[in-house]
């Protein structure tokens, strides 16, 4: 096969380049990613000999560009977006232009060409969850996105949805939990707490940390999109996670706890606006229609997470100033 992978440079598109050119090496993979901030291009240096992997600097939101160079390839996946929620908060035209109008070119190229396309979205589309209650999101679950983040990636999923029912396209959407690992920017909870903690500097945390996330180790979300591509029926959306509610405050201990450093380091500041309390993904519909399962648990997961970032502080640290 020949994908064509956009937003290759950040956290969970380089893992999925890894993790696909490691399983299927006789595939083309084609990075189109626009070098934002976000983007790594460290995250794929061990691929600067492979033959198999191209790099395409460019913006999904150039409709000439899309047009240009999406096409030749058997499939199309998308991470290519703005991610980060107190971005969007701060600012979110960028984030319409990347997460709305990109997804709108991808599609009319897609309805023009033919090509597979898979678009990778979160769960925060279907808004919060009580903490005290037990539900969780599953496909059928109503939309209520709550920050400009998550209401730039409800609109791309209808628009996805709309494509489908309209022009009946080779199209499938994900929506994943939380995802932690290697190669994500230290501007997320995970990694700051790590660099921070080895720094002996402050972690700040929002509110009173109580909030829940459902955290999925990325190679598990790769491994689930590799099922997507290869079984995943057009038209459906699956959603991705592996039962890994944590409050904030839990993930921060366990860290702090791992790399032997002290809870003081914790400090608590205001809580973000419009934070959601609890996400909780229901996961039964790929595991069993497409047998995904995942493979790692949280300890297993955070145990690796922890050793990269130490044995790579040099590069995120960089990041952080
Ligand atoms: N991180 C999570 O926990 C999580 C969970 C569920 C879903 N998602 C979704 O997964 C995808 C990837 O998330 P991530 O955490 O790896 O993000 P990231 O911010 O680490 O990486 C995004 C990448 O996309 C590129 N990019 C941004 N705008 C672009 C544009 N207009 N054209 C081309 N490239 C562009 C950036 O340069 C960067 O390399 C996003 O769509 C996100 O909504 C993330």
């Amino acid at each position: 096969m020949k994908l064509i992978v956009t937003g290759g440079y950040g956290f969970i598109g380089s893992n999925f380049i890894l993790y696909w050119l490691k399983k299927h090496r006789k595939d083309e993979i084609i990075n189109v990613d626009k070098l934002t901030y976000a983007a790594d291009p460290d995250n794929l240096k061990d691929l600067s000999q492979n033959t198999k992997y191209t790099f395409i600097n460019g913006d999904i939101a150039d409709k000439e560009f899309v047009e240009r160079t999406f096409k030749d390839a058997d499939a199309i996946i998308n991470f290519a977006a703005e991610s980060h929620v107190d971005n969007s908060i701060k600012n979110s035209s960028l984030f319409i232009s990347s997460n709305i109008v990109g997804v709108h070119n991808i599609l009319e190229t897609v309805r023009k060409t033919g090509i597979r396309f898979h678009q990778i979205s979160t769960d925060e589309v279907y808004g919060s969850l009580p903490l005290n209650s037990k539900e969780k999101f599953n496909e059928n679950s109503k939309y209520n996105p709550r920050n400009p983040y998550s209401a730039t990636k409800a609109a791309a999923d209808f628009l996805v949805r709309a494509y489908y029912n309209t022009y009946k396209l080779p199209i499938t959407i994900s929506n994943c939990s939380n995802n932690y690992g290697i190669n994500q920017h230290p501007e997320k909870l995970i990694p700051k707490t790590i660099l921070n903690a080895y720094l002996d500097e402050s972690i700040p945390v929002y509110g009173n940390g109580k909030q829940i996330r459902d955290w999925i180790f990325v190679e598990d979300h790769c491994s689930a999109i590799e099922s997507i591509i290869q079984k995943g029926v057009y038209g459906e959306t699956y959603l991705i996670g592996e039962n890994g509610e944590k409050r904030n405050i839990d993930v921060i201990r366990t860290i702090l706890k791992t790399m032997k450093k002290p809870d003081s380091l914790i400090k608590f500041v205001e809580d973000r606006p419009g934070h959601d309390v609890r996400y909780s993904i229901d996961s039964r519909k790929i595991q069993k229609e497409l047998k995904w399962k995942p493979k790692f648990s949280f300890e297993k997961g955070i145990k690796i997470t922890i050793e990269h970032y130490l044995k790579n502080k040099e590069r995120y640290l960089k990041k952080m100033s």
